[in-house]
């Protein structure tokens, strides 16, 4: 029990140091994963996230590979961009995307336009990723690594798991996702909704 209250209080006082120093207000925590907790916090207006490792984290060096990744999936402008990093605190600081997950937002049943809108961008990501050999590894699954904006667009998040150093084959894997599992709830609404 100590060692938990320990943890919990360790995690947050860095937090707590990290938005100090970056003259920055915590708003509330969003999200809470395997290895991180994703918190949103404001500097002035501008809504940002503060994506905290835990203690406990699983990860090796979790927030450097994740800040070089969002760099480079930055630089062809995918991706939240990334604001700063803290390797002491064990934190990424990144902008804020407003929306929802991929799979959340196709149960929401969009228009087939809106569907083809945000699936033909999703697509033309993942292509630009895979030109730069920059893998994301987590692209399937529940979708939950795609945000889906009010605009209909897409933006991937993520990064930690990233890797150059992997054949990258995001494009594939989305496809797959996307169009050819047929026990897939995911691949069968979107058919339902394209057809
Ligand atoms: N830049 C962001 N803007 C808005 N929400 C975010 C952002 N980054 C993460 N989130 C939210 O936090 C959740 C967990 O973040 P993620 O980076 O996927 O961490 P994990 O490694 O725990 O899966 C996401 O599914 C999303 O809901
Ligand atoms: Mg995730």
């Amino acid at each position: 029990m100590t060692k938990v209250v320990f943890m919990i209080s360790n995690s947050f006082s860095r937090l707590t140091a990290f938005l100090k120093e970056q003259n920055l207000v915590l708003v509330q925590k969003i999200a809470k994963g395997w290895s991180s907790e994703i918190f949103l916090v404001q500097r002035g207006k501008k809504k940002l996230v503060a994506k905290v490792e835990k203690e406990k984290s699983p990860r090796i060096n979790m927030v450097e590979k994740e800040a070089a990744n969002l760099k480079t999936a930055n630089s062809i402008g995918i991706g939240p961009k990334l604001i700063c990093f803290d390797c002491e605190k064990r934190i990424v600081l990144m902008e804020f995307i407003q929306g929802i997950s991929f799979s959340k937002w196709l149960f929401s049943s969009p228009e087939k336009t809106q569907l083809e809108k945000c699936i033909n961008a999703l697509l033309e990501q993942a292509k630009k990723l895979d030109e730069i050999g920059l893998s994301h590894g987590q692209l399937a699954g529940k979708g939950a690594n795609i945000l889906v904006q009010k605009n209909c667009l897409p933006v991937i998040i993520d990064f930690e798991k990233a890797s150059q150093n992997r054949k990258s084959k995001n494009f594939n894997q989305l496809q797959a996702f996307l169009f050819k599992n047929p026990e897939s709830a995911i691949a069968k609404k979107i058919k339902e909704i394209l057809e």
